[in-house]
């Protein structure tokens, strides 16, 4: 499952991020074919906003075995419409719910997020922090945090279908979670580790896409 139900307020482009052209393809394009491409994937539901079939199914052309839902208010809502929709269509054994903001996905991510599906009903990637990281309080620098146990989470987030299906109907629908291995862990089950890739990075502000454009044009004169 794709989630490409936001708004990309903080991008402040034209159009909602996620069919904003990113190396020359809309932005979603980018990880539908990675999972397209997959041999474990077997079909691709993409959570798309109102009123955006038309522009979703652009960016899809040529990629087939795919399935548009209509998200909702919140990224938690838009996968939990996701949800209902592949459960009224018969359901899954492992599910992953990707992020149309995050387009470069290698196939080894999905590799080693299916493997952990084998010991642990759910997997995700993470990456360590980098900068030193400290807690603010009253404005000031408050404390240094521990590095070392701070790790940064990505998408995707790998599932065993009928966990991930229950933790949804066990949240309160207004909790907007940022992601899906929260509620996971809050009821209870373990979340696995693998190690994830810097080109997950999600593209939030005017800056991300202002970087890749960069990162491209580099690409293209170097060959
Ligand atoms: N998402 C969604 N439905 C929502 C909100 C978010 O499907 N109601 C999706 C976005 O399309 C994105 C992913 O969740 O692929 C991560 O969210 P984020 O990066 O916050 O994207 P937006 O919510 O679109 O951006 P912003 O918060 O800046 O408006
Ligand atoms: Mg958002």
């Amino acid at each position: 499952m794709i989630v490409a139900a936001g708004k990309g307020e903080r991008a402040s482009q034209d159009i909602p991020k996620q069919y904003v052209p990113v190396a020359g393809k809309p932005m979603l394009r980018h990880s539908a074919q990675s999972l397209a491409d997959h041999p474990m994937i077997d079909r691709i539901w993409i959570v798309i906003g109102d009123g955006q079939a038309e522009t979703a199914k652009k960016a899809m052309s040529g990629i087939e075995n795919y399935r548009l839902v209509t998200g909702g208010d919140t990224r938690q809502q838009s996968v939990s419409n996701g949800l209902a929709a592949i459960t009224a269509g018969g359901g899954t054994d492992h599910i992953l719910v990707h992020d149309a903001a995050r387009p470069f996905l290698a196939a080894s991510v999905i590799d080693r997020l299916l493997d952990a599906l084998d010991a642990k009903p759910a997997a995700i990637p993470v990456l360590p922090t980098v900068d030193t990281t400290i807690r603010i309080e009253n404005g000031l620098a408050a404390e240094t945090l521990d590095r070392s146990g701070l790790w940064r989470v990505q998408t995707p987030q790998a599932f065993h279908f009928d966990k991930l299906v229950e933790v949804h109907q066990q949240t309160e629908k207004s909790a907007d979670a940022s992601d899906d291995a929260q509620l996971i862990r809050a009821c209870g089950y373990d979340v696995a580790i693998v190690e994830g890739d810097d080109q997950l990075r999600k593209f939030t502000t005017r800056q991300d896409f202002a970087d890749a454009a960069l990162t491209t044009m580099i690409e293209i004169r170097t060959g």
